[in-house]
């Protein structure tokens, strides 16, 4: 792989060694276009980072104890509630990595990604606090040290992850991911992906320890299943190349199919898919660690993407989100994993 720097997103940098008084950092959401579970047992999988959903941490020096300032909690560190396990991990692990007491810092965090909906929040505000915090220290991460701070949470979050998700939400670019590497898709594609979030919880930790217990049921339907969504991803990488929407559409259905059966969907995610596919969709899956969270259909244009997101909000889809295939960076500095 390539060796590639983090640097955090505030312009005004003193360069390494100079400690400031506020570190900023910034991440984003991500959503795996395919590949997920498969992925923690050595399959590729391909993931985007979703520039419509930022998330921005702030660190700054305060006499005190650690405090985070953040929409869920408000508060010292020490107390902050289980649903910020991750993230206190990342941070404390963050804090011993750059040598800095873990007091006399206020960090806070503004994103609209909604936890726990397989968007990646774990990750993106773990990455984004750890960025922030390594900027307050005038010091810039390597993309392997910021990937593993940021394991330290999803560790925690996630008990094995394959690291996809703290790989995607540092990248500003669609990536192709395996055993921990990550490298950039060649992306032709011109499409339109609709995202849906079913407002229900995903059960990221508990879906993957159901489809490990899927495969020790039915070893060779297991192992089939994981070996035909590895499959289903490498064939994705043609149809990005090649712009081939309807083919990656139809893959995309195949690979929620084989999710269902592992045990990953549910009904909400189910009846999501149907409602995009009933409206035109090219095809339609989960997305993330599923049994809630989010999902995701494609769209030929913009104006069937449209009548896809009215169609499943009426499914009841609490939310949606428009996103191009062929989207880019923002053109607004932010922490960055360069990939060249
Ligand atoms: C979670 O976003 C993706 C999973 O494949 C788990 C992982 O990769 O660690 C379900």
């Amino acid at each position: 792989m390539r060796s590639r720097t983090i640097s955090s997103s505030n312009p005004r940098s003193t360069g390494p060694g100079a400690p400031r008084a506020t570190g900023t950092g910034h991440t984003r959401a991500k959503a795996i276009l395919v590949g997920e579970h498969a992925v923690v047992y050595g399959e590729p999988a391909i993931a985007l980072p979703l520039a419509s959903l930022p998330m921005r941490a702030v660190a700054r020096r305060e006499e005190g104890p650690l405090t985070l300032e953040s929409v869920l909690y408000s508060g010292a560190l020490s107390d902050a509630p289980e649903q910020l396990a991750a993230p206190v991990a990342a941070v404390e692990a963050t804090l011993d990595h750059l040598g800095l007491p873990h007091r006399d810092v206020v960090l806070s965090t503004e994103s609209t990604i909604p936890a726990a909906r397989g968007l990646g929040s774990s990750a993106a505000t773990a990455g984004a606090l750890a960025l922030a915090l390594a900027d307050l220290a005038g010091r810039t991460l390597t993309a392997q040290e910021h990937f593993d701070l940021v394991q330290v949470g999803e560790r925690v979050a996630h008990g094995n992850p394959s690291g996809l998700d703290a790989r995607t939400t540092a990248s500003t670019e669609p990536v192709w991911f395996q055993a921990g590497e990550i490298r950039p898709l060649d992306l032709a594609l011109r499409a339109h992906l609709v995202v849906a979030d079913t407002g229900v919880h995903g059960r990221t930790r508990v879906a993957v320890a159901d489809v490990r217990s899927f495969r020790d049921r039915h070893p060779a339907r297991g192992t089939e299943l994981i070996a035909e969504l590895g499959a289903i991803t490498r064939d994705v990488v043609d149809d990005l190349a090649l712009d081939r929407p309807a083919e990656l559409g139809a893959r995309m259905t195949r690979a929620h199919g084989a999710l269902a059966e592992l045990g990953v969907s549910s009904p909400e995610l189910d009846r999501l898919v149907g409602a995009a596919l009933a409206a035109g969709a090219l095809g339609a899956k989960l997305t993330g660690g599923g049994q809630g969270g989010c999902m995701l259909a494609l769209a030929a244009d913009a104006a069937s993407a449209g009548t896809i997101a009215a169609a499943l909000r009426r499914a009841g889809a609490a939310r949606t989100w428009l996103h191009r295939t062929d989207a880019r960076r923002p053109a607004a500095p932010s922490a960055q994993v360069p990939l060249a």
